[in-house]
């Protein structure tokens, strides 16, 4: 992909990059809505991403473009989020902005080429791997050291501040600490950010629904919302708790009268992600990977049921993978109100299987869900 952002950037602006970056995508593993509730989370960096190729300008502009159109250009003095057509250009702006914010100084502005092998929409957070790209490029040209852990925070800020989305820090923090054939683990509460193996002879396979809820950032916005109400509210018997993460499932319980069904739901599920995270840790140390499964269905399971984020196609795929040979187990990644699901396999999951899925879902709801095979790669680096 190196080649194919130095050609778009020479195309574009007439003359040659000087520094390149490559940031991957990311799978949630198990511990879902849990990164802004204080909680736990364990991800993987797949194998695909975005590269950028950048330059210094000799004005004060910045001129970003990608493989789908024209080049989006703003001033270096006054950045604000673009409406529109160019507002994909809003997560590197906002990047940009973030580092500035962190003391990175510049000069000039700067030209970028962004190209990407990560689908958009598919539930992969292409969104932190052009952040993260754009930080580790934008580092490099203007001289600002960062370690991982503040590249992950200037994403997510972006994300935040910026592009207006209330996330947490799985997709930043995964993007920039992802390993081989490892998973990624993360203490939101302390921004503590770990690794696990993966057992020999797993595989993810992906699949797209290629079909959104069109209210996604709103219901992400609500669920962000229920969640900090939950927790107000419980509060005021644990006054201890910092966060809802830090509730047990049984003091969850014992207070369950104090909320109504659905903020008792929404508590459950953030409360049990975590309870599971930890059920997913002890089973892959002690290499039982049924377990592993049962812990990721039962992820998805509680976001249909109390999450209320899974959709009748996310449903129907993990139903559907799950029956399969070889499958541990099955659940949404991400987000959720469409975009993937994500399953985790043995060896012997084969491609003809993956197909049989592909095309009891195409019969099911008329649309072509998109396959990814793919492994646990390296995290954002310059390249
Ligand atoms: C999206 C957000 C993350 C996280 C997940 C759900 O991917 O960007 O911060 O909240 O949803 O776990």
């Amino acid at each position: 992909m190196k080649s194919q952002a130095t050609e778009l950037y020479e195309k574009t602006f007439g003359s040659s990059p000087n520094q390149h970056a490559f940031a991957p995508g990311r799978i949630e593993f198990v511990g879902n809505h849990t990164d802004y509730n204080g909680g736990l989370v364990m991800g993987a960096a797949v194998a695909e991403g975005i590269t950028v190729a950048v330059a210094k300008r000799d004005d004060r502009k910045i001129s970003l473009v990608s493989e789908e159109g024209d080049p989006v250009e703003a001033p270096l003095d006054a950045i604000t989020p673009l409406a529109g057509e160019g507002s994909w250009a809003n997560y590197p702006l906002g990047v940009t902005r973030a580092l500035l914010e962190a003391g990175m100084e510049m000069d000039f502005g700067f030209n970028m080429a962004v190209v990407s092998n990560l689908p958009v929409g598919a539930g992969l957070s292409s969104s932190a791997a052009i952040e993260l790209a754009t930080a580790h490029a934008l580092a490099a040209i203007y001289g600002f050291e960062a370690d991982k852990a503040t590249f992950a925070r200037i994403g997510r800020k972006a994300e935040n501040e910026f592009v207006g989305m209330p996330c947490g820090i799985l997709d930043q923090g995964v993007s920039a600490f992802g390993r081989a054939n490892h998973l990624v683990r993360i203490d939101c509460a302390t921004e503590t950010f770990g690794e696990t193996p993966m057992p020999e002879g797993t595989h993810f396979w992906i699949f797209n629904t290629n079909k959104k809820h069109s209210l996604v950032d709103s219901a992400y916005a609500d669920r962000f919302k229920e969640c900090n109400e939950a927790f107000s509210i419980l509060k005021n018997r644990y006054p201890e708790a910092k966060t809802l993460s830090e509730i047990t499932p049984e003091a969850l319980e014992a207070a369950k009268d104090d909320l109504d069904d659905l903020l008792l739901r929404r508590a459950r599920h953030i409360v049990g992600e975590n309870a599971r995270v930890r059920a997913v840790e002890s089973a892959l140390a002690a290499g039982d990977l049924e377990a592993v499964g049962e812990a990721l269905s039962a992820s998805h399971e509680s976001s249909r049921v109390n999450f209320e984020n899974s959709t009748e196609e996310l449903d129907f795929l993990v139903q559907s993978v799950s029956g399969q040979a070889d499958v541990y187990g099955a659940r949404l990644t991400g987000g959720g109100f469409g975009g993937a699901i994500m399953a985790f396999t043995g060896e012997g999951f084969s491609r003809s299987q993956a197909d049989e899925v592909a095309a009891a879902y195409r019969e099911a709801f008329g649309i072509d869900a998109t396959v990814i095979h793919t492994q646990a790669g390296p995290g954002a680096t310059l390249i």
